[in-house]
């Protein structure tokens, strides 16, 4: 089982949006994939609350809730047969409280927005987590992505310069889109939209995918199986085999 969290301390970075596409992408792949909802606000919850029927199910774990007649451990536990674990995380997450996660992450995915506030606290939470907090193969297992962004902007290209200069990989940059706020208000991630004017943002994705890919996170696996099931097929994200 392959487990990704998003994080990022600063609330509106992207970590829901992230985390939830990603768990749309695995699942319209036939892959079996949980989303745990560590946030109290509940935007991944909410949104796989939304998800409609037809499309490929998602196991939902609301971490932040307290479970009501069961154990926390079995209200944690994923269903057999779970390939990806994604982890959606709060704002202003105590990361040594959450050390015990990411000893036990494949991947971990830091959103980025460009801003100067943004950009100082996601430095932070990086030196932390490369410094403070065991991560397994920390500089192979963190990657940060431009948020939101205009490359055309001064400040999208002073924040490409700092996350090109960290000691991690600077993976992607996802652009501002309406795409994203129309597919989560839907409960689909962007892979899932159906309507043309999704190509660019597509592209965009394709990096994370790959760097994914290359950290175990294979939907290869369960492309087979995903085209057996009669749910909403994925829209076609090129992904190349082993990268980094
Ligand atoms: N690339 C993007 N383009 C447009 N809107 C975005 C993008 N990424 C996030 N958003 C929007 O920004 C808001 C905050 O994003 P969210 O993923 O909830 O952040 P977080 O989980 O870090 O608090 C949401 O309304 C979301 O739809
Ligand atoms: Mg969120």
């Amino acid at each position: 089982m392959q487990r990704i969290i998003v994080l990022n301390p600063k609330g509106g970075s992207g970590k829901t949006t992230l985390a939830t596409n990603l768990a749309a992408y695995f699942a319209c792949h036939g892959i079996k994939t949980a989303l745990i909802d560590y946030d109290s606000q509940g935007s991944s919850t909410d949104w796989l609350e939304r998800r409609p029927r037809e499309y490929a199910a998602i196991q939902c774990i609301s971490a932040f809730r307290h479970p009501h007649g069961v154990t926390r451990s079995f209200a944690m536990r994923t269903e057999p047969g779970t390939e990806v674990v994604v982890t959606d995380t709060p704002g202003a997450l105590d990361l040594m409280q959450f050390s015990h996660l990411f000893a036990q992450a494949d991947a971990i995915l830091i959103p980025v927005l460009p801003s100067a506030i943004d950009i100082r606290a996601a430095t932070d939470c990086v030196n932390k987590l490369l410094d403070n907090v065991q991560v397994r193969d920390p500089e192979r297992r963190i990657a940060v992505l431009a948020n939101r962004s205009r490359t055309n902007t001064k400040v999208y290209k002073k924040l490409s310069t700092i996350l090109t200069e960290m000691r991690i990989p600077f993976i992607t940059t996802l652009r501002d889109s309406q795409n994203y706020v129309t597919s989560a208000e839907e409960g689909i991630g962007l892979f899932e939209m159906q309507q043309s004017g999704m190509v660019r943002d597509l592209k965009s994705w394709e990096p994370v995918i790959e760097w994914l890919v290359g950290r175990g996170c294979d939907v290869q696996a369960g492309k087979d199986k995903g085209d057996k099931e009669e749910k909403h097929s994925p829209r076609q994200v090129p992904v190349s085999q082993g990268a980094g």
